[in-house]
């Protein structure tokens, strides 16, 4: 397959582009490096992005930034960082990719753990991380021509995990191979319109 990883240079996005370059031919994306250049948050350079890279079998999103920040401290504009990036950005490249995906393709968004188990300082994460996931449930049902769509929604990883810690009172930081799984599951498998999660 053709799969385009969004975010090939992130902490998930990196191992991900390792393990599925075994199987597949992997064209990484990311906004400083990568085979070609995209910023999310700008639907002219999604369209640009997935024009030069032409017909796809998967697209899979590792990337997005919302505001962590105490709930009392939330302005207006620190939700739209995350609305305009993690939830608009993938969302996007679902909305703009549907017409360039090959017939049986599917996309990977990535939601999170925050969604339903929330943190302090987490609502500008927890409420796009639950929009995407109900985003995917719903794109599940309308796309058409044997398109899949599935979210995954990792745990803190232990990848991630230092420093972060006293941030996650109680978390059990999740092994990166379970997490490469969960997207595994989603490109090679069969579902749509799942949440994956990794706890
Ligand atoms: N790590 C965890 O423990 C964890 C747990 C649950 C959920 N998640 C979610 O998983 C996703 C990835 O997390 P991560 O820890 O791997 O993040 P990360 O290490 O910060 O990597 C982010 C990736 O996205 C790219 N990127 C950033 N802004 C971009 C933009 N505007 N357009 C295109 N690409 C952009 C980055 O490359 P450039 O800088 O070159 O653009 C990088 O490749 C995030 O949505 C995060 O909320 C992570």
């Amino acid at each position: 397959m053709k799969i385009i990883i969004v975010g090939a240079t992130g902490t998930i996005g990196k191992v991900l582009t390792t393990e599925l370059k075994k199987r597949h031919e992997v064209v990484s994306a990311a906004s400083k490096s990568g085979d070609v250049r995209v910023d999310i948050t700008s639907s002219a350079s999604i369209k640009e992005m997935y024009a030069k890279v032409g017909k796809f079998d998967a697209l899979v999103s590792t990337t997005g930034k919302a505001a962590f920040a105490p709930f009392h401290a939330l302005k207006e504009e620190d939700f739209y960082t995350g609305i305009k990036s993690k939830m608009m950005g993938q969302i996007n490249l679902v909305m703009i990719g549907k017409d360039f995906i090959n017939d049986n393709g599917s996309f990977t968004l990535t939601s999170g753990i925050l969604a339903t188990d929330p943190i302090k300082s987490g609502t500008g994460l927890s409420f796009v991380n639950g929009a995407l996931n109900s985003f995917g449930i719903s794109a599940g049902v309308e796309l058409t021509r044997g398109i899949r769509i599935n979210v995954v929604s990792p745990g803190l990883v232990e990848d991630s995990a230092a420093g972060l810690g006293a941030a996650f009172p109680g978390h059990v930081p999740v092994p990166m191979s379970r997490v490469v799984s969960g997207y595994v599951k989603s490109v090679e498998g069969f579902g749509t319109g799942k949440v994956i999660e990794i706890y």
